[in-house]
């Protein structure tokens, strides 16, 4: 039986991640999820599955030596899947040294305990050890609006917002670990995902919510700044493929060839919003155009991000299953039945985060 260390499973994409894997492995896998449990950390994402004998959570930091080691030191690990990290843009721009902290010294410790855990006394690592860092095409920096460059695993990196530069970061000291130690590793870079346990900072669950709370919907610049969506468990499927089927070493693009401008995702939501809700549904009546308010644009604002996802195609198989008028509609279901969700998360600290975000928006 695999065991899996999985950070920062309970956020949006670990979580969901943690769902996929019992789905497919049911038994056959043990996971423990070490997470912080910071503003973006929920338990209640993992509910369903918090009582499975082959499953274990340990609140810790991972800038914690000590408790990372002594996970790696009490438990024989056969796969670390790494997405702890700070995750959010807009609060890279307002705060970036707890992204350096978290993303760089943090992948730091993951890849130091791992490295001390499964390293043989002749330098080479014991058979089957893996590593698979989750990382984002942010790397990558902007494209032009020009729609025929994208975003290949040799792009050069070129980050822009503190959180890119921290995940650039990141992803060097992996790729240096693997060139040093030939330390058994992965790295993904993915685009935009969007699915259920979403935090509503990000731009789909906080369309939804404010849609449905009649609350403005605010439009960054001109709105056509474009992002490559892609449904959350096709992300969760990649990383499980490359993890097993992917050559060691290597990085592997994921990305949903579904680019679309930010004011596009917007009425779409519009639109899906009027036509999943019932009829007479009071909500109805304010969810439309009128909403939408173009507001200040994000500083250092990246244009455009399209994934050309061939490699991971070619060599693995992998390709996007869930086309976005799908996986759109399956989000906005999952949020229905969920508002406790909602609003259990949008209480308190959030509620502080979002008025000093958008107070001068
Ligand atoms: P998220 O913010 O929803 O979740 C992050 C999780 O990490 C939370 O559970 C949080 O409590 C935990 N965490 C944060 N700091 C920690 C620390 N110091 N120690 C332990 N746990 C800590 O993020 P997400 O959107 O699920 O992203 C997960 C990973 O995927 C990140 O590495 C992100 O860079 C990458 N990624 C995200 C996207 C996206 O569209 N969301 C796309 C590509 C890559
Ligand atoms: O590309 C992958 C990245 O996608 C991940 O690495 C990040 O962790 C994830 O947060 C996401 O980053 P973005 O900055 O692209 O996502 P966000 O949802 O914050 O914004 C998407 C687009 O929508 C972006 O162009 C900014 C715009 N936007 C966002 C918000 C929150 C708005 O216009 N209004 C808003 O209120």
């Amino acid at each position: 039986m695999r065991t899996y260390l999985v950070t920062g499973g309970a956020g949006f994409i670990g979580s969901n991640y943690i769902h996929y894997m019992f789905k497919k492995y049911d038994n056959d896998i043990r996971i423990i999820n070490v997470d912080k449990l910071t503003y973006a950390g929920n338990l209640e994402n993992l509910k369903d599955i918090e009582n499975r004998d082959n499953y274990t959570f340990v609140r810790a930091d991972i800038c914690d030596k000590e408790a990372i080691m002594k996970i790696f030191e009490e438990n024989d690990i056969d796969r670390v899947v790494h997405f702890a990290a700070e995750s959010h843009v807009d609060r890279s721009i307002k705060n970036p040294e707890v992204f350096v902290q978290t993303n760089v010294l943090g992948t730091a410790v993951m890849l130091n305990c791992a490295k001390a855990a499964w390293e043989l006394p002749d330098g080479t690592f014991k058979e089957g050890k893996k590593f698979l860092h989750v990382s984002t095409d942010e790397v990558y920096g902007s494209l032009p609006d020009d729609d025929s460059a994208f975003f290949y695993e040799t792009t050069p990196y070129d980050p822009h917002s503190p959180y890119s530069a921290s995940k650039a970061s990141s992803d060097f000291l992996v790729k240096a670990y693997m060139d040093t130690y030939k330390f058994p590793a992965n790295i993904t870079n993915c685009s935009n995902n969007y699915g259920p346990y979403q935090f509503p900072e990000k731009l789909i669950p906080l369309i939804i919510n404010n849609a449905l709370n009649g609350k403005k919907l605010p439009v960054y610049g001109d709105g056509k700044n474009v992002r490559d969506w892609l449904f959350v468990e096709d992300h969760a499927k990649a990383i499980d493929m490359v993890q097993e089927q992917g050559r060691l070493f290597e990085t592997y693009n994921v990305g949903g060839h579904n680019e679309k401008q930010n004011i596009e995702i917007i009425n779409i939501i519009l639109d899906t919003l009027q036509e999943m809700l019932p009829e007479g549904d009071p909500r109805k009546e304010h969810i439309n155009k009128d909403l939408i308010t173009y507001v200040e644009d994000r500083k250092g604002h990246d244009r455009r991000y399209a994934i050309a996802p061939d490699k991971i195609k070619a060599e693995i198989g992998w390709y996007p299953e869930t086309m976005f008028k799908e996986g759109i509609k399956k989000t906005i279901a999952w949020f229905f039945e969920h508002e406790d969700w909602m609003k259990n998360v949008t209480s308190g600290d959030y509620q502080k985060y979002y008025e000093d975000m958008y107070k001068n928006r």
